[in-house]
């Protein structure tokens, strides 16, 4: 799941996991926050940093769904380069690019974290969507509309979608 900071991912991604679990799946759920609270607490957000953020979550990610683990990922991955490494690392059959897509203005209003604020004061430098690039996914294989529908819409959505991607291995 691909989207600017505050788009909707991690909400969705939870949700996603807790539907799928309920129905019996097996699934792991990769959320930029927390693989940066550990496996990848060494990185900061460079271009090079972020593209080795991106590059350990598919690399972890292939192994789950190698064991037929449902991973969902839930990260930013601004730029179409970092998001093609990630679907060859992966593989193509297996690799779905979710557009948690949200208007820039509507993450900065929502601001839940309160980092775009941060952002703006130049407190935080290189703040994906304010002064470091966000790439729009061009083609992903699903986009969800965050700013136009309701947040139990979204999550009936993107569970319509995903499950007949599921395949058994
Ligand atoms: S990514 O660009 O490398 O894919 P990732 O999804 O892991 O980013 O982490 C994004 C989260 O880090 C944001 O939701 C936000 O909470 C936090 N963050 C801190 N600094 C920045 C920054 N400069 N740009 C974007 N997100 C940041």
């Amino acid at each position: 799941m691909v989207g600017l900071s505050g788009s909707g991912k991690s909400t969705l991604a939870r949700s996603l996991e807790n539907n799928l679990f309920e129905m019996g799946y097996l699934t792991k759920l990769l959320d930029g926050d927390n693989l940066r609270s550990g496996i990848n607490n060494n990185l900061g957000f460079t271009d090079e940093d972020r593209t080795e953020n991106i590059r350990r979550a598919a690399e972890v990610s292939k192994l789950f769904a190698d064991c037929g683990v449902v991973t969902i990922c839930s990260l930013i991955s601004p730029t179409a380069a970092i998001r093609s490494m990630a679907r060859e690392i992966i593989g193509d059959d297996l690799f779905y690019e979710t557009f948690i897509n949200c208007p820039l203005a509507v993450c900065e209003q929502r601001d839940v974290k309160g980092l775009y604020a941060k952002a703006r004061k130049g407190e935080i430098k290189k703040f994906t969507g304010i002064d470091a690039p966000f790439e729009d996914p061009v083609e992903p294989s699903l986009e969800i509309r965050t700013d136009l529908h309701s947040i139990e819409e979204c999550q009936a959505q993107l569970l319509d979608q995903i499950l007949p991607k599921i395949k058994p291995q």
